[in-house]
């Protein structure tokens, strides 16, 4: 039982003594770069079902250059010109994308995008990259997450992880990308499980049904491929979530149901289809949990990991205000931004808050990682 987590902390002494070498040369001080202070908008009235894009939001496909990743909320806001299109985006810019693209609720979507920020972006400057590694975005001050600038969401660990629906687990293939074969799969499940529309067809609309099955599915073929499965308590809901994501996210706000082809657009196109409205009300963590609750409960897999010898070992409970939170924001998250000074340390304050608070925690400062 307890055995994967000795593992994990055994793995992290390793990485501390050895791997990490701080300050490095190409890392200037906090001083010689100027720090953007992070204040967290007013949570907005704009709330209500609208069709979106709006006509100053089109699709427009991503050049060379534009960065693009495992998130296809995120993906299509960008191609869309929600958020910008290059990919990089500041804390504050997701949170009003997310609204104003699916009418995510403020504090949820605070929780995403500050712990985003901390795990794979640079919380001094407050740009964060949707993809991978980019030159718009420096090593942190005093390189106290390690040598190399920040990897971006699409960087395996911390946030992004195994048991996605249309990405590999890092140990097996793409992460990052759209992969057919996984979305084929999906839509077999949709053809087994779905409702039937008089509009679309028959067993054409994505149903929890269909969620519960497909997801039990890709954890029973990743734990059997996947030798280094990583499954703790953080990344266990957050891959649950994402599918809830995709039943109220993704939905036509009208009447809530969501079509394959409306799904195929996004997953496929990471574009709004045409007339498509965003859901009708702000969607929020309680509204997410319920969902991950229905899902995960049809085939429960509580957190854990493969062991050397290919068994799922299960995580010793972790005793804290939720497991979720204390895995992602302490446990995955360096100890090293208690380094953090000024402006800097003030927006590390601001993101941590920010997920506490969706999570109704108290903020826990991290203790995990640096250099990974
Ligand atoms: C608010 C800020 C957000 C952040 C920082 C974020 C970040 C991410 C990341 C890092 C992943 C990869 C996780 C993995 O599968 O390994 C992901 C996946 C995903 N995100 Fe987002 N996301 C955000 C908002 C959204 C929104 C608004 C939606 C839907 C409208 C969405 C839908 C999804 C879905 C469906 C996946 C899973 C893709 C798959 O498993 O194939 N996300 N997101
Ligand atoms: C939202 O608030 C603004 C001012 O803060 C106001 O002008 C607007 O009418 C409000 N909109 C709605 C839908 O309540
Ligand atoms: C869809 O299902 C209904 C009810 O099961 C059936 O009557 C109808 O023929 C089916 N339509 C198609 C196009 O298969
Ligand atoms: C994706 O875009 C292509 C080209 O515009 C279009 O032909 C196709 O129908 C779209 N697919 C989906 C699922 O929206
Ligand atoms: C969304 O629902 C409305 C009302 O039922 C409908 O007119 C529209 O075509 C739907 N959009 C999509 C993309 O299915
Ligand atoms: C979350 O959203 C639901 C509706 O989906 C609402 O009833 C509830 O009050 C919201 N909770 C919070 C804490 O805002
Ligand atoms: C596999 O390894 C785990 C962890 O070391 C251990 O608990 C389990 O008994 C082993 N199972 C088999 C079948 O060897």
């Amino acid at each position: 039982m307890s055995l994967s987590r000795a593992l994990k902390l055994s793995t992290a002494l390793l990485c501390f003594s050895g791997a990490v070498a701080f300050p490095s040369a190409s890392a200037p001080p906090e001083s010689a770069q100027k720090g953007v202070l992070i204040v967290v908008s007013p949570v907005s009235n704009d709330t209500g079902i609208k069709m979106v894009p709006d006509n100053a939001h089109p699709f427009q496909a991503p050049g060379p250059n534009d960065q693009r990743g495992p998130c296809p909320g995120l993906n299509t806001l960008a191609n869309h010109g929600y958020l910008p299109r290059n990919g990089i985006a500041s804390f504050e810019q997701i949170i009003t994308a997310v609204r104003e693209g699916f009418n995510m609720e403020h504090d949820l979507a605070g929780a995403l995008a500050g712990f985003a920020m901390l795990a794979r972006g640079n919380a001094f400057l407050d740009l964060v990259s949707i993809g991978g590694v980019s030159p718009l975005i420096p090593v942190l001050p005093g390189a106290i997450d390690g040598p190399k600038p920040p990897g971006g969401i699409a960087t395996h660990g911390r946030f992004e992880g195994d048991v996605s629906m249309t990405r590999q687990d890092a140990a097996i293939g793409d992460n990052v990308h759209f992969q057919d074969s996984l979305y084929d799969e999906l839509l077999l499940y949709v053809g087994k499980f779905g409702d039937n529309s008089p509009v679309t067809g028959n067993s054409s609309i994505v149903t929890t049904k269909v969620m519960q099955e497909f997801k039990f599915a890709r954890f029973v073929e990743d734990q059997i491929k996947n030798p280094v499965l990583q499954y703790h308590a953080g990344r266990n809901s957050l891959s649950y979530g994402e599918a809830a994501f995709v039943l109220n996210f993704f939905a036509n706000g009208t009447d809530g149901t969501l079509s394959t082809p409306v799904m195929g657009s996004f997953f496929r196109n990471q574009t709004f289809p045409d007339d498509w409205y965003r859901r009708s009300s702000p969607g929020n963590i309680t509204l997410i949990g319920q969902g991950v609750d229905e899902i995960r409960n049809a085939h429960p897999v509580p957190p854990g990991a493969n062991a050397p010898n290919g068994t799922y070992v299960l995580d010793a409970p972790i005793n804290s205000c939720s497991d979720v939170y204390f895995n992602l924001a302490v446990e995955n998250l360096p100890a090293s931004y208690s380094k953090a000074t000024g402006v800097f340390k003030q927006n590390v304050d601001t993101l941590l808050a920010a997920v506490a608070k969706a999570f109704g925690c108290p903020v826990i400062f991290p203790t995990g990682l640096s250099g990974v």
